[in-house]
């Protein structure tokens, strides 16, 4: 079974329902029949309509959302005016409790996506930041695991101090794990340089990222800095990292930055033919973006994959 098959099966498994923001967009009608067709999930479609139906519950939102932000300014009036506005109704929704997950994105930016979950929905306990991971299905099925990469992060943080890239792959580990079904991660940190083979400032960091990692999750298979290659070619592991416990098989690469991680998944994607789609990790709750190019099959498969994290 491919990878969204296999994440298809498992949300048939315990229905969850996921809020599209987007609920006047074609594609988004269109990928909610599918949803609802498939029994991936329960789709939620709202519009300014249904959300103007729905007095008692934007009253509640618009307080709810209030009492979150006032401390950051955010005026009464300011809440209701945003409760109203169907992205920000639609994380409020999932906040309350009243839907399990959001996606959107297939006419808002990431940014717009972004900001209202981070101040709303918020990181899970446990979690420093919020991250993402894109998960690259190849043709050549020697790369990886099975031709799956886990890519991160290409999507939310622009410039990771060492600490956070630390995070970022413990969190996309657990994305490899959970989502994925990759019962063993082996993430590789990646650089220009691989085990001191360049000095550089740039190049301490992800070391220093790979050093915390490690001592946060010890028994996770990890090591850097390393560069692509050496992570993903078994004969050139071994020739530069010998002794590496990933390098050469790694199945999770971690970018040093947002620049080369979304240039990196754009190359596999379009040069390698890989077919992609991504998640956000780290979130209290999942809510996830897609492209503004997605078809109706990228927003099914999404939610598919926001019902399974919200399991
Ligand atoms: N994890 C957790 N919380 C975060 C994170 C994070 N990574 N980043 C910001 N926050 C929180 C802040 O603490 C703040 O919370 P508060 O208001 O409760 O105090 C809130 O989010 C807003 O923080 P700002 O620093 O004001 O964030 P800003 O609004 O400037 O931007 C954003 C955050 C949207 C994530 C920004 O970093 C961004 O634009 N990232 C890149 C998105 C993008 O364009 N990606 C590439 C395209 S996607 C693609 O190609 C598939």
């Amino acid at each position: 079974m491919d990878l969204i098959e296999s994440i298809k099966a498992k949300a048939r498994a315990d229905v969850k329902r996921i809020v599209l923001p987007e609920g006047d967009e074609a594609r988004t009608i269109a990928a909610a029949e599918a949803i609802r067709g498939e029994g991936i999930a329960e789709p939620v479609l709202l519009t300014p309509e249904t959300i103007a139906a729905d007095a008692a519950r934007l009253e509640r939102y618009a307080q709810a959302l209030y009492e979150l932000r006032k401390a950051k300014g955010l005026t009464r009036e300011q809440a209701a005016k945003l409760a109203a506005d169907p992205m920000y109704f639609g994380m409020m929704a999932v906040k309350c409790g009243d839907a399990d997950g959001l996606v959107s994105g297939a006419v808002h930016s990431t940014g717009d996506m972004l900001r209202p979950a981070l101040q709303i929905i918020k990181t899970a306990p446990g979690m420093k930041l919020v991250s993402s991971s894109f998960l690259m299905e190849c043709p050549d099925r020697s790369l990886g695991e099975n031709g799956l990469l886990v890519y991160a992060d290409c999507v939310v943080n622009p410039c990771p101090s060492a600490e956070e890239l630390a995070h970022i792959a413990i969190a996309s580990a657990d994305t490899a794990r959970t989502l994925c079904g990759i019962s063993e991660p082996r993430v590789a940190l990646l650089s220009f340089s691989t085990k001191g083979s360049a000095r550089h400032a740039l190049v301490d960091k992800v070391r220093e990222a790979a050093e915390i990692a490690h001592s946060l999750a010890p028994n996770l298979l990890l090591d850097g800095e390393m560069q692509f290659d050496a992570a993903i070619v078994p004969e050139i592991g071994e020739s530069k990292a010998k002794g590496s416990p990933v390098a050469g098989r790694a199945n999770v690469f971690v970018f040093p930055d947002l620049q080369a991680g979304n240039i990196g998944y754009k190359i596999t994607q379009r040069v390698g033919t890989a077919s992609c789609f991504a998640v956000l990790q780290g979130l209290a709750k999942p809510c996830n973006d897609l492209s503004r190019g997605c078809s109706v099959d990228d927003i099914v498969n999404t939610v598919a994959a926001t019902a399974v994290q919200a399991h």
